[in-house]
């Protein structure tokens, strides 16, 4: 293969260090602004090609060991050979530069600078892991970078202590009982209660018998959810969770379930359902809809203020765990409707003909041109836009400003840390 020498500019989105070769972006992971390196090219483009680092030239000083052995062959994490600091920097920049095509010189925005994570490791309380067969014997880790090779996984830095506490039984168990195989695990946890879940793929028959078996080995472990040849549920299937609700107001309690989503840094959560309440300026007269609302992580602590609440989402769990969460907190004022956004949006606007704030969190992959034209057309005075996903963010918020918003202010937080993803949060009002 062929290998190239390149001094890296800077960091582009996906965790890539970039520099150029006779004016051909090459992308080399692993690397630092301003360092020398060898690259070996592993895919090429018309436009850019994607090198392997195979030695640096000149090593920057920012750049530091990582904490974990895997990292590299982990695909997990991407920036653990810089300083916290240094990610957020990056992160920070990275923001600014996804915003330049979208702001006038003179535009009113706001770009606050990043909230970091309080936590920058042990942070994660879900992940999902892989399984496969190793010379018989069962292990469990995450993919590789851009491969389908598993990395198996000891203990993962990243995950809250209690989630690589249940790991270590599951592995425990696996190693004893003979036989056994998981393809799929997730696990999830509630560091309030100390307990926390697990679903497992299987290939094989996993018995109720040998569930509970682990249960009982496994103090931390509330419950298991087994798809196999056989799909059953032991223990208890649902987690507990609490967050500070609008000033003033009761905390607001959650419980969500495996096959729902949940936001996977608390810390960050906080912070992100602090900035909705306070970006959404309500007075306490307001209707408001949560699009994509899950089990209403945002649309609960909403209801404690403005007296009309509506969310949306595709999934049937989050959305039944969300009336029986509204009902927990004594919420009347939320509606909940179960079924795709441009669907129920649709129908929802035969009903009502305006909203005054609008919420919208949607999937990686943003909440594009339709949903976004349906929801518009209901009039929302404000938008709050939070996004995992920079790139899709910026593509609507492009649509948004032709259609008469304004960016009024937008803010980054990481809820990766050491990872290239973080989260936005974007407010936007009609101009008059
Ligand atoms: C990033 S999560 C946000 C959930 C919630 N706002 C929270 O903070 O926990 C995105 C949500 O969008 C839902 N979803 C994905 N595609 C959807 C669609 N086409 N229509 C409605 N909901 C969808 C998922 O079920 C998921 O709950």
């Amino acid at each position: 293969m062929k290998e190239v020498e390149l001094i890296i500019e800077k960091m582009a989105y996906g965790g890539w260090g970039m520099g150029r070769v006779a004016g051909k972006i090459i992308f080399v992971p692993y690397t630092v602004p301003g360092e020398r390196v060898i690259g070996e090219i592993a895919s090429e483009k018309k436009n850019y090609a994607v090198a392997i680092l195979r030695e640096i030239m000149e090593v920057s000083p920012l750049r530091q060991s990582p904490f974990c052995n895997l990292f590299g062959q982990c695909g997990g994490c991407h920036y653990q050979h810089l300083a916290y600091q240094e990610q957020l920097l990056i992160k920070e920049q990275m923001l600014k530069e996804f915003l330049t095509p979208l702001l006038a010189k003179d535009s009113p925005c706001k770009i606050y600078s990043l909230f970091p994570s309080p936590e920058d490791r042990g942070y994660r309380i879900r992940a999902q892991l892989k399984g496969a067969q190793k010379l018989g014997k069962q292990i469990l880790g995450f993919y590789g970078r851009k491969s389908h090779q598993i990395a198996e996984i000891k203990e993962c830095p990243l995950l809250h202590p209690l989630a690589n506490l249940i790991l270590a039984g599951v592995r425990e168990w696996t190693e004893k009982e003979a036989g056994l195989f998981i393809k799929n695990l997730e696990v999830q946890v509630s560091p309030a209660e100390g307990k926390g879940i697990i679903f497992l793929q299987a290939v094989n028959n996993i018995t109720e018998k040998l569930v509970n078996k682990l249960i009982t080995n496994v103090p931390q472990l509330k419950g298991v959810i087994v798809e196999g040849k056989r799909n059953f549920t032991a223990g208890e299937m649902l987690l507990d969770y609490k967050f500070l609700g609008a000033p003033g107001k009761e905390s607001v309690f959650l419980q969500a379930s495996y096959d729902s989503f949940v936001q996977v840094n608390l810390g960050v959560n906080q912070q992100l359902i602090k900035m909705v309440l306070e970006w959404a300026e309500l007075e306490g007269k307001e209707r408001v809809l949560d699009l994509f609302c899950g089990l209403g992580n945002f649309t609960l602590p909403l209801a404690q203020v403005a007296p009309e609440v509506w969310g949306i989402d595709a999934n049937e769990s989050a959305i039944n765990l969300a009336r029986q969460n509204a009902s927990k907190n004594r919420l009347k004022n939320c509606q909940f409707l179960l079924g795709l956004a441009e669907e129920e949006l649709a129908k929802l606007k035969k009903n009502i003909d305006r909203i005054d704030v609008l919420i919208l969190d949607p999937p990686r992959a943003g909440a594009g041109k339709k949903v976004l034209k349906l929801a518009v057309e209901l009039h929302p005075q404000k938008i709050i836009y939070v996004s995992c996903e920079p790139p899709t963010l910026v593509r609507d918020l492009k649509l948004l400003l032709s259609w008469g918003y304004e960016l009024q202010k937008i803010q980054a937080l990481d809820m990766f840390p050491q990872t290239y993803h973080f989260e936005v949060i974007a407010f936007l009002s009609r101009r008059l």
